[in-house]
C-alpha cells in the first residue's frame, strides 16, 4: 500500500465524496449526501444528481484537504470511482480527477465502486486474509464474490432482478416510508413481528448462489393493497427478515462449499443491523472470521476509493487521460 496521502473522489450515485487516507490511516472524510435533493422522487434522478456533483464537488474536495491538514502538493496519488454507477455522476467525478492530475502531475488510478465497498474493511479491520468470500450489498449491486487472491475476483453468484437495496428502496416507496428506504425499514423493523405476514422463499428450490428480490418486492405491493392492510412494522420486520434470511442463506452455503480464510461484507446494505446480526451469529457457528465495516463506512464515502487506490497505486497502476467513466465495470474484469 502507498505511505503517502492518497485522495479519493467519489461520486457514482447520490453522494459527493471526498476523503485523505495515508497508509491505513483515515485522515478525513466527507460525504455531501443528495438524499434530501431525491426523496420527494423516490429515488435518484440522474440528470439532477450529475449536477449537484458539479456544484458540490470542488468545496468537497478543498473540505476533505483542509481537514486533513494538506494541499494538493503534498498527495502522493489521486483515486477516483470510474464505475460502476450512474454514467452522467461517475463522469463528474472522473473529469475532476483527471484535471486535478493534469495540473499538479500527481498520479491518477480508477478505482471500482464495488471493490472500493469490500476495501472499506481494510481501512478499519486492516489487511484481510484470502481466499476470501465476500458479499456487496449495495443500492445497486448484490454480489457474492470469491477473492482467491488480492485483486482477483470470480463472481459466483449475483441477483437476477432487483439488488438488495433497490428492494428495500421499492419496498419503503410501497409502505409511503420514502427514499432511501432501507435506513427506515430497519428502523421500523425493530417493533414489528416478522412472523405475522407471510413472506416467500426466493429461489428456495435453487441450489446455486444467485439472489432474487423481486418475489418480495411484489408480495410487499400485494401485502400493501390488501384489506384490512398488515401494520407497517409487522410489515416492514417481515420483508427485512426475508431479505436477510435469503443473503445469509446463500451467503452460509458458499462459506461452507469454498471454506474462505473470511468473510468480508460491504455496501450499503451492509448498514442493516439484522443483516450484520446474521451475519456475526453464522460465522461465528462456521469459525469464519467477519469483516464487515461500521456503518459510516458501508454506505458511499470516498474513503474507500482512496484506500482502494493506494492499494492499486502501490502497484504501479496509473491511469492516464483517457480515463472513462463505465455505467458497468465488471470486477471479474479487473486486472489483477
Ligand atoms: O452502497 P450504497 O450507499 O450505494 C450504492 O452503491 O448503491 O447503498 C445504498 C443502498 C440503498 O438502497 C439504501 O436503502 C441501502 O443501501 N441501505 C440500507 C441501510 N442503509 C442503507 N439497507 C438496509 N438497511 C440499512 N440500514
Ligand atoms: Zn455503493
Amino acid at each position: 500500500m502507498l505511505e503517502g496521502p492518497v485522495l479519493g473522489v467519489e461520486t457514482s450515485c447520490d453522494e459527493t465524496a471526498a476523503a485523505v487516507v495515508c497508509g491505513m490511516e483515515l485522515r478525513s472524510n466527507v460525504v455531501a449526501s443528495q438524499a434530501d435533493l431525491h426523496h420527494r422522487y423516490g429515488g435518484v434522478v440522474p440528470e439532477l444528481a450529475s449536477r449537484r456533483h458539479v456544484e458540490r464537488l470542488v468545496p468537497v474536495v478543498d473540505e476533505a484537504l483542509e481537514r486533513a491538514g494538506l494541499d494538493v502538493p503534498d498527495l502522493a496519488g489521486i483515486a477516483v470511482t470510474c464505475g460502476p454507477g450512474l454514467v452522467g455522476a461517475l463522469s463528474v467525478g472522473v473529469a475532476f480527477a483527471k484535471g486535478l492530475s493534469l495540473a499538479s502531475g500527481k498520479p491518477l488510478v480508477g478505482v471500482n465502486h464495488l471493490e472500493g465497498h469490500i476495501y472499506a474493511n481494510v481501512l478499519v479491520h486492516g489487511p484481510f486474509p484470502v481466499p476470501a468470500l465476500a458479499l456487496v450489498v449495495s443500492g445497486a449491486h448484490t454480489d457474492l464474490l470469491w477473492i482467491p487472491e488480492y485483486g482477483r475476483y470470480r463472481v459466483l453468484g449475483r441477483t437476477r432482478d432487483d439488488a438488495a437495496g433497490e428492494a428495500f428502496d421499492k419496498a419503503a416507496r410501497a409502505m409511503g416510508l420514502g427514499y432511501p428506504g432501507g435506513p427506515a425499514i430497519d428502523r421500523l423493523s425493530q417493533r414489528g413481528d416478522a412472523a405475522r405476514v407471510p413472506m416467500p422463499e426466493p429461489l428456495a428450490s435453487e441450489d446455486g448462489y444467485d439472489f432474487s428480490f423481486s418475489g418480495l418486492k411484489t408480495a410487499v405491493l400485494r401485502a400493501v393493497r390488501s384489506t384490512p392492510p398488515p401494520d407497517v412494522a409487522d410489515l416492514a420486520a417481515a420483508f427485512q427478515h426475508a431479505v436477510v434470511s435469503h443473503l445469509v442463506r446463500r451467503t452460509v452455503r458458499a462459506a461452507e462449499a469454498f471454506r474462505p480464510a473470511c468473510l468480508l461484507v460491504g455496501g450499503g446494505v451492509a448498514a442493516n443491523r439484522a443483516l450484520r446480526d446474521r451475519l456475526e451469529t453464522e460465522a461465528q457457528r462456521l469459525g469464519v472470521p467477519l469483516f464487515v465495516p461500521p456503518p459510516w463506512l458501508c454506505t458511499d464515502n470516498a474513503a474507500m476509493i482512496a484506500c482502494t487506490g493506494a492499494f492499486r497505486l502501490a502497484r504501479g497502476e496509473r491511469a492516464g487521460p483517457d480515463l472513462g467513466a463505465w455505467a458497468d465495470l465488471p470486477l471479474d474484469g479487473a486486472s489483477g
